[in-house]
């Protein structure tokens, strides 16, 4: 199974990944915890450029390769090995994220995303998506907090320098994928208290489960 989630910068999806894990862990439930980009080492490589802030002229289409190159590597090098051996894979950012940032947001050829996502995903596809819905404002401040107080790295900001209209765009673009694919997104209101938004992602996963058994 691969449960993925997304939302813009300091939507809180590090904070709800936890929860998630913990439920897991409460039911006994084998999982990994993995991201987008960098979900391995030569992601981690891929990841340093892709998000350092001094790569103002990267080329969209530059930008769009590398997160496919990150995924190849990562569906290759761990998520498909882990789905094989029985683990629920939970993953921070996935194709969704390509979709909307290179494509609604950068302007990248929507059609063209999709040709490159089969090619990459040969198949795979998530089971369930959590979109952290939230006002980009709000995410901002939250995202900029954290990187002013450590919790957060500095080098990885080339997205949060990004005007509020970008984040915008971004927002709108995960709520228009909402709307397509209704049975794979569950969008949640971030605004509200973490451990709230907590709760609505785990009654959403236990009916999941419960379906499944
Ligand atoms: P994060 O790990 O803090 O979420 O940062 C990853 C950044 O990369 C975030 O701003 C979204 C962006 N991104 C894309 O633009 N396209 C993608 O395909 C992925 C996975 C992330």
């Amino acid at each position: 199974m691969l449960i993925t989630l997304e939302g813009i910068e300091g939507s809180g999806k590090t904070t709800q990944i936890d929860y998630i894990a913990s439920y897991f862990q409460k039911f006994g439930l084998d999982y990994i915890i993995t991201k987008e980009p960098g979900g391995t080492v030569i992601g981690e490589k891929i990841r340093s450029i892709l998000l350092d802030p001094g790569n103002i002229n990267i080329h969209p289409m530059t930008e769009l390769l590398l997160y496919a190159a990150d995924r190849v590597q990562h569906i290759k090098e761990l998520i498909n090995p882990m789905i094989e051996s029985g683990k629920i894979v939970i993953c921070d950012r996935f194709y969704d994220s390509t979709t909307v940032y290179q494509g609604f947001t950068r302007g990248i050829d929507i059609s063209l995303i999709q040709q490159l996502n089969r090619l990459v995903l040969e198949g795979l596809a998530p089971d369930m998506t959590f979109i952290l819905d939230l006002n980009p404002e709000i995410g901002l401040k939250r995202a900029w907090k954290q990187i002013n107080d450590g919790s957060r790295s500095e080098s990885e900001t080339r997205f949060e320098n990004e005007k509020l209209q970008f984040h915008e765009s971004v927002r709108n673009g995960y709520l228009a994928l909402a709307r397509q694919e209704p049975d794979r997104f569950v969008v949640v209101d971030a605004s509200m208290d973490p451990v709230k938004v907590g709760e609505k992602i785990l009654e959403h996963l236990g009916r999941c489960l419960e379906k499944q058994k």
